[in-house]
């Protein structure tokens, strides 16, 4: 946490407010496990000496070996803080170096890019929103981080939580009975040079079988962002889709999302949020990247040593002032509560891990992490031969 008394609240042109969360691998110890404490630390000084000029206020944790900063600024500043965390996880890149841990620096993939890290290897999310309208008297946030899957867990979760009654009760109260409008993306889509987006809006009422098609499509379409239909300028949930393969054209580690949801009131709680967790989904990820293997959620700054990796998540839930400063934290796994799931986790996962590599247990071949393993395969299709029946 950076825990810097607070200066003055630099002077707004608006009453508008951003949260930015920027998350990247650049490094960890024994493996793919978990940052060094220096590494943290460094970062953690960064945000810290920017409080008060860029930043408003911040907070830095770990989920397996994924560093993420969680940042409140003015609107205009948000290049800036782009830049200030790319500076940030290059300082950490560069200790992970010097200490020789394992892959250093993973994640920044491009060289230091100039106002906007996205598209550049850290997964990012962000929200701007209007600190004095009438229907948002206090607001409430969580910051939920993943590592050894992908984005696309966010369309397991938020694909409940925003369009089903039985997952979220408060969808049948007045200010939410209008649903959510998703802002679906494809992630596969790259054009060289171009920082553009394929992106299509559904709504989760109305269209909600077509939103479904593009939902189980984890490796191929993520949620950009969802608004409130009855306040349409008010955007609820941000995700991280950036897939570092399309980025990198090879395998560069898993894309480990980061997202960010305002929670209560016109937007579902935090339990109803939290609720769909429990069926530990399987995702995409895992080990290598190249698995299907169930989703355990877990305490903050965990490091990753489950069966087989095991993709982990975190969410941590805060209220924020108009100012923009944070309260502390509540580590919303951190509860006897979810025992139980990660009990259920675990048994999924050594279930599935029974039959090895087959099947389902790993990915289809297109998106198998490591492009190594393509090679493998262009060498036996080489080695085919077309015989006579
Ligand atoms: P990360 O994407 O978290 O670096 O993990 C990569 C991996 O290959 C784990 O086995
Ligand atoms: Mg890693
Ligand atoms: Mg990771």
């Amino acid at each position: 946490m950076c825990g810097k008394p607070q200066k003055e609240r630099p002077v707004a042109n608006s009453n508008l407010l951003t949260l930015t969360a920027i998350k990247a691998d650049v490094g960890s110890r024994g493996g793919h496990t978990q940052p060094s404490e220096e590494m943290v630390a460094v970062c953690e000084e960064e945000m810290h000496n920017a409080v008060g000029e860029t930043l408003l206020d911040c907070r830095v944790t770990t989920t397996g070996d994924d560093i993420c900063m969680l940042m409140s600024h003015l609107p205009e500043n948000g290049p800036s803080v782009n830049d200030l965390a790319w500076k940030a996880l290059d300082r950490a890149g560069d200790i992970a170096k010097t200490q020789g841990l394992y892959g250093a620096k993973q994640d920044l993939l491009t060289s230091a890019p100039s106002g906007n890290v996205r598209g550049a290897g850290p997964g990012v999310a962000s929200i701007t929103f209007a600190t004095d309208a009438p229907e948002r008297p206090a607001e409430t946030f969580m910051v939920v981080t993943a590592d050894k899957c992908g984005p696309g867990i966010f369309n397991f979760l938020f694909g409940k939580v925003f369009t089903d009654p039985d997952m979220a009760a408060g969808l049948m109260l007045p200010n939410m009975l209008d649903g959510f409008t998703f802002t679906m993306i494809d992630m596969e889509h790259v054009e060289p040079g171009k920082n553009v987006d394929r992106v299509i809006r559904l709504d989760g009422g109305k269209e909600l079988p077509k939103l479904k098609l593009l939902l189980r499509g984890e490796d191929e379409y993520g949620i950009l962002a969802i608004h409130s239909n009855r306040y349409p300028h008010q955007q609820v949930a941000s995700t991280s889709t950036d897939r570092l393969h399309s980025i990198a054209g090879v395998y560069k580690g898993k894309d480990d999302p980061v997202g960010l949801v305002r929670t209560q009131g016109i937007f579902p709680a935090p339990e109803e949020l939290m609720s769909p967790f429990t069926v530990a989904p399987y995702v995409a990820g895992d080990a290598r990247g190249s698995h299907n293997m169930p989703l355990m959620p877990v305490p903050i700054n965990t490091a990753v040593t489950g069966v087989y990796c095991l993709p982990i998540v975190s969410a941590m839930a805060y209220s924020i002032t108009p100012e923009g400063m944070f309260s502390e934290g509540v580590d919303m796994f951190d509860n006897p509560a979810w025992d139980s799931t990660r009990k259920k986790a675990q048994l999924k996962a050594m279930l599935m891990r029974e039959q090895g590599s087959f099947g389902c247990a790993m990915l289809p071949y297109s998106q198998l992490e490591y492009a190594a393993y393509r090679k493998v395969m262009e060498d036996l299709n080489e080695r085919f031969v077309t015989e006579s029946r």
